[in-house]
């Protein structure tokens, strides 16, 4: 049965970018791999002033990755990093973050973003979650007073080279603080992403579970894997969805994307 909706529903569309994405801030990325160099290098491009943190922000790998990041990149301690940034990347291994937390000092009113994939093996050989909840949940109760944002970004690869399939690839966000939801967002848009809001904290639970499916194919031995291209041609008129859900009203946790405006969806008799 058709459920007749009279509802003022806000959706999200493509629209042009408003100044949140032109914010520039002084941000950490904590760890110096695969994905910590990639985002550093584009986020520096992007006029972010980013500090590597590193165990050994000396050696000369870390040291060759700044000079590669350009002018105003930095390499120091994980303490020191956090202490100078505003947005604090984690781009650790996930059995990393629990001893790594308290060694960042005060993260008051810090944005914490999240970008692990806490798996581990199961018995069988496929991954699963290593956590009971989600790893930003664990994370949030780790620095109760962070703003913690989970988000993978994208691979690296794609960090690198955001044109490769000539779309850009969808980045799902989730937070309880819409601010830094909206943030991070911008982050994501200028590394030419295309964030979707995930809704709170908690649905990052299923933004890791994607993770788990990520690696699937990886440890079955497979070189393949996917990544997903955003869909812009949904139908706005009323569907039934009755004994399904309800559309969100009023959401103080919907964010305002920097490159995407909300519309009202009327749907009537
Ligand atoms: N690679 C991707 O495409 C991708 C995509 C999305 C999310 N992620 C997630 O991003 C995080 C980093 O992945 P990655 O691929 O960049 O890993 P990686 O290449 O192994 O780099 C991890 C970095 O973390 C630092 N680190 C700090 N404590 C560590 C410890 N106890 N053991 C090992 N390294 C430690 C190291 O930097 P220092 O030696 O300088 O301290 C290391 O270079 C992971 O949680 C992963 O799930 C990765």
């Amino acid at each position: 049965m058709k459920t007749v909706l009279t509802a003022l529903v806000t959706l999200l569309v493509l629209a042009s970018p408003v100044s949140l994405a032109e914010e520039s801030y002084f941000v950490a990325v904590i760890g110096t791999g695969d994905m910590g160099s990639a985002l550093g290098v584009q986020l520096a491009a992007a006029g972010h002033t980013v500090t590597y943190g590193s165990r050994d922000p000396s050696r000369p790998s870390v040291q060759e990755l700044v000079e590669t990041t350009g002018a105003s990149a930095t390499a120091a301690t994980q303490r020191e990093a956090a202490d100078r940034s505003e947005i604090i990347i984690l781009a650790v291994p996930w059995f990393a973050v629990e001893s790594l937390i308290p060694e960042l000092g005060d993260l008051s009113g810090k944005i914490l973003v999240d970008i692990t994939t806490g798996s581990q093996q199961g018995s069988d050989g496929y991954p699963e979650l290593a956590v009971e909840t989600s790893t930003s949940e664990q994370i949030q109760a780790w620095a109760p007073d962070a703003r913690v944002v989970k988000t993978a970004f994208a691979s690296a690869t794609t960090v690198r080279d955001p044109h490769r399939y000539g779309e850009p690839v969808m980045t799902y966000i989730a937070a309880d603080d819409r601010e830094a939801k909206e943030i991070v967002a911008g982050l994501a848009i200028q590394l030419e992403l295309f964030p979707l809001d995930a809704g709170p904290l908690r649905m990052s639970r299923t933004i890791d579970h994607l993770g788990i499916l990520y690696l699937t194919p990886m440890i079955q031995g497979r070189n393949h894997t996917w990544e997903t291209l955003p869909r812009m041609d949904m139908d706005l008129s009323c569907v039934s969805t009755e004994g399904w859900f309800e559309p969100v009203e009023d959401d103080e946790n919907l964010a305002r994307f920097p490159n995407l405006e909300a519309v009202d969806r009327q749907c009537a008799d």
